[in-house]
């Protein structure tokens, strides 16, 4: 099994998440089912929030990137924690104030707001938005204007580093839809622009250099181009930034073999980084802004699901349907991502039998994963899948109409729902 402290075996032989039995859970909440351990949810929030605290300047602040899992539930654990939230959406924003999360830490995100998002960020008094570009720095300087109000912003600059293969100032990683490229020049110029702009107060740059990152190696390279950039701003322009916002990334463990890596350690590398290069450059230590998602709560996640059907064929595969599937974690499909399943029922014994575990909606291509190792799966039996906290259920669609799972979080060893099953009445309901 995949290694996780939280994940046990019980005496009855069953998955147990935070001591929690899954086959109690599925009884109890019905299949599917997304289980959270929010123990652990809290526990890789503290990492962020004290190493953030021990390493980086003051004012620093870690959020979480609320797009790996957006509900309230999940917005008030961060603020709970003394994080912030970054945001992409009018939906996931309000997510957030409905939760009450301050809106001086949040930061509004995305590569094609409206004017509606605009006007919506700035009216709820965002302590920052993100501007994706020269044009976007306009509208969002002529809307608050129109608000009589300095809205902070961070401009988004594109890097040119492929986190995986460490290649830096490459313009191939620049040919992305986000953000303003520093190596095109395109960036410092639109920082000119941004510093002319009245109702524009720029607090300093983001950037977000990709996912799944397992060592500090990329995160380092992003310090050293980023100080190399805000050196250029300086001599072009005299503006030193007071805020770096270096996005996410941090990986987690899918499988078996793999290993998280630790990242209390990599941000203090990280800011040690951060400090060299400000001494080299002569700049004032700017506070630093973190934007984990999937390392919140990507291995807090399983999720339950009930066998409804197995099926060999003949000098072919052999197939295991479930009762969810692309439609709350649409991973597979969309990117071939892997994931670690077991027979809870049995999950201390060794897989005997390699299957297609296969979803129940209405096409071939709905699949949780192919050659998944399980053991004597039968019709009846809950196979949990795991690590599907992160963008499982912030994916999740109603593809064929099938209603969306409830999540329920796990707490000191109970149980609570914190976002309730939809129906089939939730799902036709717009319909007019
Ligand atoms: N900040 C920005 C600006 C981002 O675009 C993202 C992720 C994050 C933070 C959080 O990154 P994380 O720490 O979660 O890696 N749906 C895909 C992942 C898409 C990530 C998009 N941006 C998946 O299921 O793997």
């Amino acid at each position: 099994m995949l290694h996780q402290t939280n994940l046990t075996v019980n005496e009855a032989g069953h998955l147990a998440v935070g001591g929690v039995d899954t086959l109690a859970l599925a009884r109890e909440y019905g299949t599917p089912l997304y289980v959270l351990d929010e123990d652990m949810v809290r526990s890789r929030m503290r990492v962020y929030v004290q190493a953030v605290k021990a390493h980086m300047r003051a004012g620093s602040l870690p959020l979480f990137a609320s797009k790996a899992l957006c509900c309230k539930a999940l917005c008030r654990m961060a603020k709970e924690e003394g994080m912030g939230l970054d945001v992409v959406s009018a939906g996931e924003l309000y997510t957030a104030l409905a939760a009450e999360v301050p809106a001086e830490n949040i930061c509004f995100h995305g590569n094609a707001k409206t004017e509606e998002d605009i006007r919506y960020a700035i009216a709820s008094g965002v302590g920052y938005i993100a501007a994706d570009g020269e044009e976007e720095l306009e509208r969002i300087d002529a809307l608050a204007a129109r608000s009589s109000v300095r809205q902070r912003v961070l401009l988004r600059v594109t890097p040119g580093i492929d986190p995986h293969t460490f290649a830096a100032v490459n313009t191939g990683v620049v040919d992305v839809k986000f953000g303003v490229p520093i190596p095109t020049g395109q960036a410092l110029e639109a920082t000119v622009r941004a510093l002319e702009m009245e109702h524009i107060d720029l607090a300093g740059f983001h950037c977000h250099i990709g996912s799944q990152i397992f060592d500090a190696g990329p995160f380092c390279l992003t310090v050293d181009v980023m100080l190399d950039f805000l050196d250029q701003v300086r001599g072009r322009t005299g503006y030193t930034a007071e805020l770096l916002n270096l996005g996410g990334g941090f990986a987690v463990a899918y499988e078996e073999g793999e290993t998280a890596p630790d990242c209390g350690e990599m941000i203090r590398l990280m800011a040690e980084r951060l400090t060299e290069r400000c001494e080299q450059y002569d700049y004032p230590l700017p506070a630093v802004m973190l934007e984990p998602g999937r390392d919140i709560v990507g291995a807090a996640g399983v999720t339950l699901y009930t066998v409804q059907n197995v099926k060999s064929v003949p000098g072919g595969r052999h197939y295991v349907a479930v009762d969810g599937g692309m439609g709350d974690n649409p991973r597979y499909a969309l990117y071939g991502a892997r994931h670690t399943a077991l027979v809870a029922d049995r999950a201390g014994e060794i897989p005997d039998t390699s299957v297609v575990l296969a979803g129940r909606c209405c096409e071939s291509g709905d699949l949780i994963g192919e050659n998944v190792p399980l053991h004597s799966p039968r019709q009846g039996d809950t196979v949990a899948v795991l690590v599907t906290g992160a963008y499982n259920y912030s994916m999740a669609s109603n593809y064929n109409r099938v209603p969306r799972p409830p999540i329920v979080a796990l707490k000191d060893g109970k149980s609570r729902l914190i976002v309730r099953r939809e129906t089939v009445e939730d799902v036709a309901a717009l319909d007019l």
